[in-house]
């Protein structure tokens, strides 16, 4: 059975009860500010689970196409893709756990043909903190649906998931109790962390077990649903979103609500009794012609063969959906896709025209059923192939630039430079090195992974949907001028007032720009006090350092500055300008980064922070242009 035919099953099955097929939400969320990618079936239809009557009525089923861009560094293991399909259907205020549970199980056991026997569920332990009873109903309702077929189901009580780890799968044990961190779903994914307003729920996780597997005591020393040796795949998840959060705590929404979603690769993967998802009939093909066009084979160049295959199908849907690479958003995101696959391109040997090779079998594969595929193919062809253009230019200016750094020799750092403006694999400039009999730093490899280690954070950060207009690089001049900026908005915040909100900043390697709301122009002694206070900062040397947390959380609790109109994800990074001998940070502000490590560098060379001018932007908004002279 294909996945293709899985998914058509999947309609159909809940066509037949009751349901309303409807058509996936695009990749880019047209009206949802608040992340950059559609990363499950609910985001679109959440007005509908908090109430708002769907047009289509109250059982509803799609596939929809995700993207988590925050999975881009996952992929490459037998299961992680940034792009999925995720089958899902929902009840709107109509059934329940009673039919929700039998349907799904009935689905994947009769239809899809999986062995009840290599199935196991997790339901909801409860959670006494926020008044959240144990969802005994769930368990029951799966004890008699095992019962049904025969085979034992004993409770099992786990809580953490660390815990799972001394509990692991007792005799009999199927239907395993966890604790809020795994059994209950809301957008963003913490319980403690829901802002008022949120819907959510406890939920009940199916498990598809590859019994071959022997666990990998590196996790713990006994394997349980929620491990993550790959012995246990998750395969389906039915949310009972029934409450919502409001200013005294949780409670029951009008109405009860089912969200199910299931991993359309993953249970295709599951139907084969394959733990590597690539194996399935909508990615393996994309894996075949990358064989026969390098000449390599998937057993011996499992990763790159992963990666490519990945990101060509995510960077196509995201063309599909009418996003073009570019240096910001949902643009900047695919082409670190289109990049990562090109780059991996190199390890099979591949050099050029790869993607008017390999994306014609991706748009093959779903032309069939997804007409807006059949209907772009030649655009998504031209958009994609030419980025792969652009950016073998890039590779080309690189290998000049390595010719000019070469002179003394090759340090991580200026690998790490190559490998990030000119999207050098480290590979290539070793080989390259040798190649021109260049020499390396000796701890060139140290040099580069300490950078390496700095640019996974940025671009995670980046990722999940932290984007801050106006930096336009990373140079350390970029960064002084950057933290330079943190520093002279809350300067600014201080002196004329907290009405003064962030409107919009421009960083080059010559200066600072700055607007801000404030309706009246500043005097000469404002100026001053702004520029006496900043300077006073960067003498104190505060520690720039930053930390990650929910959007919400952040804003409300932590008081942390943001920007006005900047989009946030739902997780944001925030950087905190400190003196040690201070309890509160100078400065806290939501940014993606990058800064300078302490406010003293921006000091170097005997420079300090001056304002050159003060101008009215636009109306009620003023414009600073300062400098580190
Ligand atoms: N919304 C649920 C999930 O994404 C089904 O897991």
């Amino acid at each position: 059975m294909t996945a293709q035919e899985i998914r058509q099953k999947y309609l159909d099955y809940y066509k037949e009860r009751g349901h309303n097929v409807i058509a996936r939400a695009q990749l880019v969320p047209y009206n949802d500010p608040t992340t950059l990618f559609t990363g499950s079936g609910m985001q679109p239809l959440l007005p509908y689970l908090l109430g708002e009557v769907h047009p289509d009525g109250s059982r509803l089923v799609d596939s929809q196409t995700c993207l988590r861009a925050q999975d881009i560094e996952e992929v490459g293991d037998n299961r992680h893709t940034t792009f999925f399909e995720m089958l899902g259907n929902w009840s709107l205020g109509d059934y329940f756990k009673q039919d929700q549970l039998p349907w799904v199980f009935s689905f994947l056991v009769d239809e899809v043909g999986l062995d009840p026997h290599k199935l196991y569920v997790t339901c909801f332990q409860g959670d006494a903190a926020n008044n959240i009873p144990k969802d005994t109903e769930a368990a029951d309702i799966w004890r008699n649906l095992f019962d049904r077929r025969g085979i034992e189901a004993r409770e099992v009580e786990v809580g953490s998931e660390e815990n799972g780890y001394q509990v692991g799968v007792p005799e009999g044990g199927r239907i395993f109790f966890y604790d809020a961190s795994k059994n209950w779903w809301c957008r963003g994914g913490k319980i403690g962390d829901m802002p008022v307003g949120e819907p959510g729920g406890p939920d009940s996780e199916i498990f598809y077990e590859f019994d071959f597997i022997e666990h990998d005591t590196k996790w713990g020393p006994k394997c349980h649903p929620n491990c993550d040796c790959g012995r246990f795949m998750e395969i389906g998840n039915s949310v009972f979103m029934e409450y919502v959060r409001r200013e005294t705590g949780f409670e029951k929404l009008p109405k009860q609500n089912v969200d199910f979603g299931g991993g359309l690769e993953r249970i295709a993967a599951a139907k084969l009794n394959s733990p590597d998802v690539f194996k399935i009939s909508i990615l393996q093909p994309i894996i075949a012609k990358l064989e026969e066009i390098s000449g390599k084979s998937y057993d011996s160049h499992t990763e790159s063969m992963r990666v490519i295959a990945d990101h060509l199908r995510a960077s196509a849907f995201l063309a599909v959906d009418g996003t073009a690479p570019s240096n910001k958003t949902q643009g900047y995101v695919m082409r670190r896709l289109m990049r990562r696959a090109i780059r991996f391109a190199f390890d099979l040997g591949i050099e050029q025209n790869f993607v008017e090779q390999v994306v014609p079998v991706i748009a093959d594969l779903y032309a069939n059923d997804y007409p807006e595929v059949r209907g772009n193919r030649e655009r998504v062809i031209e958009v994609l192939v030419k980025e792969e253009k652009a950016f073998r230019q890039t590779l080309r200016k690189g290998l000049q630039m390595m010719q000019k750094l070469s002179a003394s020799g090759l340090s991580g750092e200026e690998i790490f430079a190559l490998y990030d403006t000119y999207g050098f694999p480290v590979e290539l400039s070793t080989e390259e090195a040798f190649k021109q009999n260049i020499s390396l730093s000796e701890n060139w490899r140290q040099e580069f992974d300490v950078k390496m280690a700095e640019q996974r954070q940025r671009s995670q950060t980046a990722a999940k949907g932290t984007f801050k207009g106006g930096l336009g690089g990373q140079t350390l001049q970029h960064k002084k001028y950057h933290t330079a900026t943190h520093l002279m908005y809350q300067a600014l915040r201080t002196v004329l007032g907290d009405h003064v909100i962030q409107h919009g900043s421009n960083i080059t390697e010559e200066r600072l720009r700055f607007d801000f709301s404030h309706s009246e122009k500043m005097t000469p002694e404002q100026i001053k006090q702004v520029e006496d206070i900043v300077n006073e900062q960067i003498a104190k040397d505060l520690a720039v350092t930053w930390e990650e947390h929910p959007t919400s959380y952040a804003i409300n609790e932590l008081h942390v500055l943001g920007a006005f109109g900047d989009r946030y994800g739902d997780i944001v990074k925030c950087y905190r300008m400190q003196a040690a001998s201070e309890d509160k940070p100078f400065s806290f502000e939501i940014c993606g980064g990058p800064h300078v490590d302490h406010t003293g560098q921006l000091a170097e060379e005997g420079k300090s922070f001056k304002i050159l001018k003060e101008e009215s932007s636009s109306a009620g908004i003023r414009r600073i242009k300062a400098v580190l002279q």
